[in-house]
């Protein structure tokens, strides 16, 4: 990591355009995502939480509060959270107004864009090469050959949680093939 002392300009252009992934990555998926290796290597790991997890990052590196979080976020809503190994992952708020206890990891499976969530279409639609996942991020129309990858989300002290999903992909039945 000394090679970020040598230039200081790059931790900081990498922070913001990771701000800028988060924010805009709907509008700008093609871009952002191309950019999302290069922006990943230069932000920091998030804070640990209990049990090997991260606690859940906002756009400006905030950690996310959940009761914050559901007073600002409607039903239905997929979110873009700082997650584990610092991976864009969305956090989901069901239909009942509480948080899902799973995230959805946005990096698709294909080639590795970022992939924006599509409220109209109820969807997540990758911009690159047109993939689309169901509205808990499994594949249902290619070239992606994998559903996107899951983490658990839970709270704790009222902060937002992401821990590694090791158990059976409940979209599938089958071992998770990220793990
Ligand atoms: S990277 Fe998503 S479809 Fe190719």
């Amino acid at each position: 990591m000394t090679q970020i002392s040598e230039t200081p300009e790059a931790p900081s252009m990498g922070r913001r355009q990771f701000m800028n992934l988060l924010t805009f990555g709907s509008a700008t998926g093609v871009a952002l995502g191309a950019l999302y290796p290069f922006v990943k290597y230069f932000i920091p790991r998030s804070s640990g939480a209990a049990g090997g997890g991260v606690i859940a990052k906002d756009a400006v590196g905030s950690d996310i509060l959940a009761s914050q979080f559901l007073a600002s976020h409607n039903p239905g809503d997929r979110t873009l959270a700082q997650g584990l190994k610092g991976d864009p992952t969305y956090l989901v708020v069901e239909t009942d107004g509480t948080l899902s206890d799973y995230g959805i990891n946005a990096v698709c499976t294909h080639l590795g864009c970022v992939v924006p969530w599509n409220g109209s279409e109820d969807k997540f639609i990758c911009p690159c090469h047109g993939s689309q996942y169901n509205a808990q991020g499994k594949v249902v129309r290619g070239p992606a050959p994998l559903s996107l990858a899951l983490a658990h989300a839970n709270v704790e002290n009222d902060k937002v949680t992401f821990t590694p999903w090791t158990e059976t992909d409940f979209r599938t039945g089958e071992n998770p093939w990220w793990a």
